[in-house]
């Protein structure tokens, strides 16, 4: 892997590439008010990073990461995305993309429904069960032994795999969790969520952005995501 598109320069966004382009990968960047409006980012990333459309993003280089509101998939440019490996962290907040009916009734995973926005894009899911800033606290070189793992979802192996190479180049230890439609098992309310890379569980919730992280081994994340329990999705009030 070389040359990363990613959609999105908010929290997960803006860290995905901090990892890109510290592990040498060429990072194009877009959000939804233009590439003018990226300068600073694109300067503290340094060399190796540049903004561009949302439109070149999508098409840039090997792998399209989209760090955007599930609300936002529907105008994202389905020529450009069509065939392309797409890393999707998003999720389903129904205070924030309204509520889909597809998704309360659990007839679909919100990545299942990703697809339905972007039908030609091969969909994986990774990094949307981490907290933003828990992703640069928890990043780590290989081999080193408090690597923690990344859950990966998605019904392509070459996707996954390409996938996977960028997760161990921004310091995870990628986990095949199986298929878009067993992705329940890290959404949100879900028992392989967020709160398992907390430092201290019991305050998470109160004050989640002054938890440090605490490292989930690849076994101790596979235990996790075996053990997860689909949750009522209909009841989110978040
Ligand atoms: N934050 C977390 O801890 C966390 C954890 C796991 C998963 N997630 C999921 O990851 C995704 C991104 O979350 P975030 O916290 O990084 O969001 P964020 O900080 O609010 O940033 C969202 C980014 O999306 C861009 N955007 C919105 N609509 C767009 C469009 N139509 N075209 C191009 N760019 C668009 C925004 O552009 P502008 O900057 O121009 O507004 C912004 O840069 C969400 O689905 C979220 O649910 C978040």
């Amino acid at each position: 892997m070389t040359s990363i598109g990613i959609i999105g320069s908010g929290s997960i966004g803006a860290g995905l590439a901090r990892l890109a382009v510290a592990a040498g990968h060429d990072v194009l960047i877009a959000n939804s008010r233009g590439p003018e409006t990226l300068t600073d980012l694109v300067g503290e990333l340094g060399a190796g990073a540049h903004a561009g459309t949302t439109e070149e993003a999508a098409g840039y280089g090997d792998l399209t990461v989209l760090a955007i509101p599930l609300s936002a998939y529907g105008s994202l440019p389905l020529d450009v995305l069509d065939g392309r490996t797409v890393l999707s962290t998003g999720n389903y907040y129904p205070s924030r993309d309204g509520r889909i009916a597809a998704l309360d009734s659990l007839d679909l995973t919100t990545a299942e429904y990703e697809e339905t926005l972007i039908p030609g894009a091969v969909i994986v899911k990774a990094f949307n069960n981490i907290v933003a800033h828990h992703i640069p606290s928890l990043a780590r070189p290989a081999q080193a032994a408090d690597r923690s793992g990344m859950a990966v979802f998605g019904d392509s192996e070459k996707a996954k795999e390409i996938v996977s190479e960028a997760i161990a180049a921004f310091g995870f230890d990628p986990v095949d969790a199986g298929t878009l439609a067993q992705s329940w098992r890290a959404e949100p309310e879900s028992g392989a969520y967020t709160l398992i890379y907390a430092a201290d569980p019991e305050s998470f919730f109160e004050n989640f952005t002054a938890d440090t992280g605490s490292p989930v081994p690849a076994a101790r994340l596979r235990e996790l995501i075996a053990a997860s329990t689909r949750p009522a999705v209909a009841e989110r009030e978040f």
